[in-house]
């Protein structure tokens, strides 16, 4: 089933969203199929001959999404190995793909939907599936019409938190099943939904007795810890509160809860390599594809994106990945809510199972380069100059008041005149008061020079890092294989190189640094507007308070002539013939020369501290400031990892914007498929291979 959906659906076949993969699946989209595609009609209109000769096509640069199904496959896979008793229902809403929802639905999984377009294209998409997916609606407010049809299409389950909506739910059927929806203590969650949703303590009784008089079944509890949660401890006092929740509803009301619903909210930016031949294929080194010649099909999702080193921080300090959560929850959920008790348990993962699914590959558009000329002396303005035009423009801006006004006076005895003449005194108040602003912003944004400021390096500027931060800050960024943090001393051959410095596997960790290259000035050097933003796929700064890291994609333009296409796969998938692949046509910064001394000339392999804008003219769709780039051209490419949650989801089209494009692609291989779905139980991997691959 899972290959006749692939097929449906053109997968990639060997493609990843990540490392070597990656780079291969974005080199066949851009070279190959973004280049086959007819040009545009606008070609053959009449003002086309007005372009230049050479220019016979449209440049390459759509942004697209490399999507890997093998992802969430292997998440799955791995879902079922720590979390056995949890039923996932995935969070459509966190990327409605359809290609996501029929592969969870064919593995297995459920669906948590919270709209009517939801729960539509959920059955849509399975309705010629053998099984057909439970849908829990929850939503604890939802429109009645939305309601309405749900339980018209066998949808039970509803969370609710408040009265109204037990009403609500009464008078629509009284077959529906409830499931109170908790408050929990969601701190430090990514997403933080406690705010909104959730009935507190005092209201847990209340509710249950509205419910009770009302004559509907609650069924069982949820809660949600806030999206992205990174603190197992979290779940401890949920689940408390949801275990003295059954009791009460038992022992006061007669009601016999059999769900709890453990929510969402489990980080998705890592995740295990499921595939058996990854396994075994230990020292391959993930960011350098200078080997991958004839290698068509990446067989195992890559895991470019590891937790820190356990020895790099503290256990407190450090956030937890999905599987040292699930592996403290679970003995909680075993405790509280044993087997035997019947209780079923589910749970609603969203991010979990699709974050790590997307990159975007997004094109440099606009450059803009800040450099600016120290010997350039802007005319001083003198003061009495200055006083002069601005008592004129106050003249023209009084004359402008009157003549609004429409009435000629004079001093003497007009009524009006007294009147006009407060307005336009508060009227040249609020210009001044402009006047400043503008001064004021002037100097903002006047280029800062920290040497002349007597700041010669960031250490100077920020002090020396603590003795904590120093071992926290040795991630690397992009190949970078050196101590990024300098002890401010000046001493030792890389204190001269960064000291602060951005890093996307911290970024990845969940901890942002900003960058700051301390050979140059604290302003960035370049600007780059790419084509998608905050109002498209990167939406997640805002909407999800995420953060990403944006990496350079280098390809060689020229190599693609040799692109060939096999379609007589076995399965029909598609799949690239080995003389496509080449050493020199897309190359990552792999070596640690990334790093340049002090002093030395610019080179392709210097990096300049830049901002990256979005698309739209608004001055909010900003991706990121400060970060460590090389200097980049347009028709450049920038990828951005860990783009699958809360992403796709909420582009618009905002300034006339397209969303991105998504590419399908699938980094386990099909023979695997029957294994992976039947489940780690029968599975005959040992659980010391699967640890040694958890730690790499
Ligand atoms: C009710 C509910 N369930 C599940 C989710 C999914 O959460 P996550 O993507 O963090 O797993 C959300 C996210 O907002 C939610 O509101």
């Amino acid at each position: 089933m899972l290959c006749e959906a692939f097929r449906e659906n053109d997968i990639f076949l060997g493609g990843s969203s990540m490392g070597q993969g990656l780079r291969k699946a974005a080199r066949y989209y851009i070279g190959h199929h973004m280049r086959q595609q007819p040009n545009p009609d606008h070609f053959n209109l009449e003002g086309a001959s007005d372009l230049n000769e050479d220019l016979k096509c449209n440049p390459v640069e759509n942004s697209f999404y490399v999507c890997d199904i093998g992802v969430v496959m292997s998440q799955f896979w791995q879902w079922r190995k720590h979390f056995p008793r949890v039923e996932p229902f995935y969070a459509v809403k966190c990327n409605p793909d359809p290609l996501i929802i029929k592969t969870l639905a064919i593995l297995g999984t459920n669906f948590d939907c919270a709209s009517r377009t939801e729960f539509r294209l959920v059955q849509d998409i399975c309705k010629d599936l053998p099984r057909n997916p439970d849908i829990i609606y929850a939503n604890p407010c939802k429109s009645r019409v939305h309601l309405i049809e749900a339980v018209c299409k066998g949808i039970r389950k509803v969370t609710f938190d408040n009265a109204a909506e037990i009403i609500k739910c009464a008078e629509i059927s009284k077959k529906i099943q409830l499931v109170l929806r908790i408050i929990t203590d969601d701190r430090g969650s990514q997403c933080r939904l406690s705010t909104k949703f959730g009935a507190p303590r005092q209201k847990w009784r209340p509710l249950l007795a509205t419910a009770k008089k009302y004559g509907l079944d609650v069924v069982g509890v949820s809660f949600h810890v806030g999206s992205g949660c990174r603190d197992a401890e979290r779940y401890q006092s949920a689940l408390k509160d949801a275990k003295e929740i059954f009791e009460m509803a038992k022992t006061e009301f007669g009601f016999n809860m059999t769900l709890l619903d453990i929510g969402g909210g489990f980080p998705g930016e890592t995740h295990s390599t499921w595939n058996p031949a990854a396994i075994t294929a230990e020292d391959e080194p993930v960011e350098d594809d200078s080997d991958d010649e004839g290698d068509d099909l990446i067989e195992g999702t890559e895991m470019t994106d590891t937790p820190s080193e356990p020895d790099q921080e503290s256990e407190e300090e450090r956030f937890m990945f999905f599987t040292e959560i699930a592996d403290r929850v679970r003995p909680m959920i075993d405790e509280m809510f044993p087997e035997e008790s019947g209780v079923r348990i589910i749970a609603e993962p969203g991010r979990y199972f699709v974050a790590a699914y997307a990159t975007l590959v997004t094109s440099v558009v606009s450059c803009r380069d800040h450099a600016v000329d120290s010997t350039f002396v802007p005319p001083s303005i003198d003061d009495k100059e200055a006083a002069k035009q601005l008592e004129a423009l106050k003249r023209n801006a009084d004359k402008t008041v009157v003549a609004k006004r429409g009435v000629i006076f004079n001093e003497e005895g007009n009524p009006m005149y007294g009147h006009i003449m407060e307005e336009m005194a508060d009227y040249s108040k609020m210009f001044a008061k402009q006047q400043l602003a503008q001064q004021e912003s002037d100097v903002y944004n006047d280029p800062l020079d920290l040497y002349k400021e007597g700041f010669n390096t960031a250490v100077d500027l920020l002090g020396p890092p603590e003795e904590d931060q120093k071992s926290k800050t040795l991630h690397s960024v992009e190949g970078m294989n050196k101590q990024l943090v300098t002890d401010g001393t000046g001493k030792g051959s890389d204190s001269h190189i960064l000291t602060f410095a951005a890093a996307g596997e911290a970024a990845v960790n969940g901890i942002v640094l900003q960058a700051v290259a301390d050979s140059d000035p604290l302003q960035d050097n370049y600007s780059y507007y790419i084509n998608d933003g905050c109002y498209g796929g990167l939406n997640n700064l805002v909407f999800d308070h995420a953060t990403v890291r944006a990496r350079h994609l280098r390809i060689d333009e020229t190599s693609f002539e040799k692109v060939e296409v096999n379609d007589n796969s076995s399965i029909g998938l598609r799949r690239l013939k080995k003389s496509y692949s080449s050493n020199n046509m897309l190359k990552s910064y792999s070596s640690s020369n990334m790093l340049m001394s002090q002093g030395q000339t610019e080179s392709e392999n210097t990096l300049y501290a830049s901002t990256i804008f979005g698309p739209t003219c608004d001055s909010i769709d900003v991706i990121a400031r400060s970060v460590l780039l090389p200097k980049l051209k347009v028709g450049d490419w920038l990828y951005f990892q860990n783009m699958g949650a809360y992403t796709s989801a909420a582009a618009s089209t905002f300034n006339g914007f397209a969303p991105s494009e998504k590419f399908h692609v699938c980094s386990i291989m099909p023979t695997y498929f029957a294994k992976l779905a039947a489940g780690p139980e029968c599975d005959d991997i040992s659980l010391e291979e699967e640890e040694k691959k958890d730690s790499r």
